[in-house]
């Protein structure tokens, strides 16, 4: 038990879940901050469990699968700031970059250990759209995220932390032009304008997972076909959806067959 409570990730998850308790009791007299503080949490367990699939795959030495597991824990470290602040989690209408200012947190806050500046490093580029630079460590976070969210989209769509802000409508051809592209969606290039969208746009989030050990793991789980089970209950124009699930599985059969 000692040996595991000396663990660098199980340190790492008792900083930030103190960070996570404390801005939940600030934000008490607000419900709306206090949930979205509480689903940042329920989302840090989602890629923490993600993580450990990811880890278990790729054959990393124990000290390189520590720094990773401490990543799933502190890569939104930010987040309930960025709720008690800003009321949002859009880094750019809040005008609260979390990758950035989670970095800076962990830079400044957080004790020394060996490999800090990588752990760093991989939180200030774990959310943008193209990371300049490419470290395992950056493309372990950036898949654990998304296997988490991807594996959990009921989760995401219940708390309406994809789509409330959006009236109702099909998936746009746009979206579905880009999705096509089996890329993730640019939002400086590509408006969304419905849920619909916004969800496409978050499948599209396939198209970014960097390790084959992650793509594996995505179809192994069916998460291709629960997410279209999900898409369906969106209104949606049967033309631009029989064009997305027709793209997922060209994706899933040239996975399969590279990897
Ligand atoms: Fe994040």
């Amino acid at each position: 038990m000692r040996e595991r409570e000396s663990l660098l990730s199980v340190q790492a998850k008792k900083w930030t879940s103190n960070i996570y308790r404390q801005n939940h009791r600030w934000s008490e007299k607000n419900s709306r901050k206090r949930s979205m503080v509480e689903s940042k949490w329920i989302h840090t367990i989602h890629v923490e469990k993600a993580g450990l699939e990811i880890v278990d795959k790729l054959g990393w030495t124990d000290k390189k699968k520590e720094l990773a597991m401490m990543l799933t824990y502190l890569h939104d470290v930010a987040r309930p700031l960025q709720a008690i602040m800003t009321e949002t989690f859009s880094d750019t209408s809040g005008n609260f970059n979390h990758s950035e200012i989670g970095a800076n947190m962990v830079a400044i806050q957080y004790p020394e250990f060996p490999g800090k500046s990588e752990v760093v490093e991989a939180i200030y580029w774990h959310a943008c759209y193209k990371p300049e630079i490419k470290t395992d460590l950056i493309s372990f976070i950036r898949d654990a995220d998304k296997y988490g969210i991807l594996k959990h989209l009921d989760f995401y769509i219940n708390n309406k932390l994809f789509t409330d802000y959006l009236p109702r409508g099909d998936i746009s051809s746009e979206v579905a032009d880009a999705f096509e592209m089996k890329q993730p969606l640019n939002y400086q290039m590509i408006r969304v304008k419905s849920p619909a969208d916004v969800f496409v746009s978050r499948m599209a989030w396939m198209f970014d997972l960097n390790f084959p050990e992650t793509q594996q793991l995505f179809i192994e789980n069916s998460i291709p076909s629960q997410m279209i089970a999900l898409l369906n209950q969106y209104q949606t124009n049967s033309n631009n959806l029989d064009r997305i699930v027709a793209t997922m599985s060209e994706w899933q059969h040239e996975v399969v067959t590279t990897t």
